[in-house]
C-alpha cells in the first residue's frame, strides 16, 4: 500500500492532479482517512500494532505531497520566466517634457558652424568694469552709450569700482587679447543688457561677437566669413550682403551689415535681394584697441562683429515677438523648442 499511494503522487503531473490525489487519501473521505477511523473500531491489541503504520503512513504521504507541490511550483515558475519576456530595450512610455529653448539651439550651432571654420568659443562676465567694456574698446568719456539710459550700473561696494552689466558682447573681444596671443580666431556668445524694452527690446537679449586676429587681415575677410557663416546657418547659397558705411568707436572702418531677403506669403525670408535688412555691426578692429590689449597695429590686425542671437533665431525659426523668447511660457517652449537629443551637427544639416 504504502508504495502505491507514494506512487500516485508522484505520478502528478500539475497542482490539479496532485489536489485530487490529495484528497483522494486525506480527504474527509480519503484512503489513509478511513484508515485512521477504523482504528477506533479495533480492538486494543490489533489497534496497538497497526496505529504506528497509519500514522507513518499518514506523515510520509504529507511530505510526499508537500515537496512534489514545491516541485511543481518550482517548474511551473521555470515555465513563466522561459516565456513572459520584459524587452528593457522599449522606450519609457512617458515623452520627455523639457526642450531646449531656441537661444540655446542657435548658439549651439553658431559653435557648429564656426567650430568647422576653425573658431574657439569663448566666454566673459556679464558683470562687467568700465574698462573692459568702454575704455578699452575706444569709447571716449563723454560717449552717449556710456550715459545712465542706456548701461545698467551696480551699487558699487564701499572702496569699489562702479561695476555694470555688460551692454554688449565686445569687452570679451578685450578680454581674448588680453588672454591669449595672436592669432585670434573666436566667437563670444553670450547674454548682454541694455535699458531698453518694446516689442522688438528686451533689458537682456543676446549677442554673438565674432573676432579674428591675424597677420594681412582686411574686409573681405570680414565679408567671406559673415557670408559663409549665413549660407551655413540659414542653409542657403543666395545669401547676398551690403556693408554699409558706419560708426563704432572700437572699429575702424565700421560698417552695418545687411542682408538681403525674399517676401514669401508676407514674410521676411532670408536669401535674395528683394530687400535689405540690418543683422551685424562690424569693422577692423581699431588701432587704439589693439594697443589698448598690447598689440603692435603695425604687426596685426583683426575684423570683428556683434550679431543678435534671438534675431538670428526669430529670422530661422519664425517667431515675431522677441518678448516671448523670456516669458518662459511652456506652451511657446514647447512649440519652438528643440528636443534635447537634436544636437546640431553639419552633417545633420546645421539646426535638423
Ligand atoms: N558691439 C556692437 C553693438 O553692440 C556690435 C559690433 C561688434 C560692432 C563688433 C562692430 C564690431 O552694437
Amino acid at each position: 500500500m504504502p508504495d502505491v499511494t507514494l506512487d500516485r503522487i508522484a505520478a502528478a503531473k500539475t497542482l490539479q492532479e496532485l489536489e485530487a490525489a490529495r484528497v483522494a487519501l486525506l480527504g474527509k473521505s480519503g484512503e489513509i482517512t478511513a484508515k485512521l477511523k477504523s482504528l477506533g473500531a479495533m480492538d486494543p491489541g490489533a489497534r496497538a500494532a497497526e496505529a504506528p503504520k497509519v500514522h507513518a503512513l499518514r506523515e510520509a504521504v504529507t511530505k510526499a505531497i508537500a515537496d512534489k507541490k514545491a516541485a511543481l511550483e518550482g517548474a511551473e515558475l521555470d515555465r513563466k520566466l522561459a516565456t513572459e519576456t520584459l524587452d528593457l530595450s522599449l522606450p519609457a512610455p512617458e515623452a520627455v517634457r523639457g526642450t531646449v529653448h531656441p537661444v540655446s539651439q542657435v548658439m549651439e550651432e553658431l559653435a557648429e558652424i564656426f567650430a568647422d571654420l576653425g573658431f574657439t568659443v569663448a566666454e566673459g562676465p556679464e558683470i562687467e568694469d568700465d574698462w573692459h567694456n568702454f575704455t578699452a574698446l575706444n569709447f571716449p568719456q563723454d560717449h552717449p552709450a556710456r550715459a545712465m539710459q542706456d548701461t545698467f550700473y551696480l551699487e558699487p561696494r564701499p572702496g569699489e569700482e562702479q561695476k555694470l552689466l555688460r551692454t554688449h558682447t565686445s569687452p570679451v573681444q578685450v578680454r581674448v587679447m588680453n588672454s591669449q596671443p595672436p592669432p585670434i580666431y573666436s566667437i563670444m556668445p553670450g547674454r548682454v543688457y541694455r535699458s531698453d524694452s518694446d516689442a522688438t527690446h528686451t533689458p537682456m537679449f543676446h549677442q554673438v561677437e565674432m573676432l579674428v586676429i591675424d597677420r594681412d587681415i582686411h574686409l573681405g575677410h570680414l565679408k567671406w566669413t559673415f557670408e559663409t557663416f549665413l549660407k551655413a546657418f540659414f542653409e542657403r547659397d543666395d545669401i547676398v550682403l551690403r556693408l554699409r558705411p558706419s560708426y563704432f568707436p572700437f572699429t575702424e572702418p565700421s560698417a552695418e551689415i545687411d542682408v538681403g531677403y525674399t517676401l514669401v506669403n508676407g514674410r521676411r525670408v532670408l536669401g535674395g535681394s528683394e530687400g535689405f535688412m540690418e543683422l551685424a555691426g562690424s569693422g577692423m578692429v581699431h588701432p587704439n584697441v589693439l594697443r589698448a590689449c598690447g598689440l603692435d597695429p603695425d604687426e596685426w590686425q583683426g575684423f570683428a562683429f556683434g550679431c543678435g542671437i534671438d534675431r538670428l533665431a526669430m529670422l530661422k525659426y519664425g517667431m515675431d515677438d522677441l518678448r516671448a523668447f523670456f516669458d518662459g511660457d511652456i506652451r511657446w517652449l514647447k512649440h519652438y523648442g528643440f528636443r534635447a537629443l537634436d544636437v546640431p551637427t553639419l552633417s545633420g544639416g546645421v539646426g535638423a
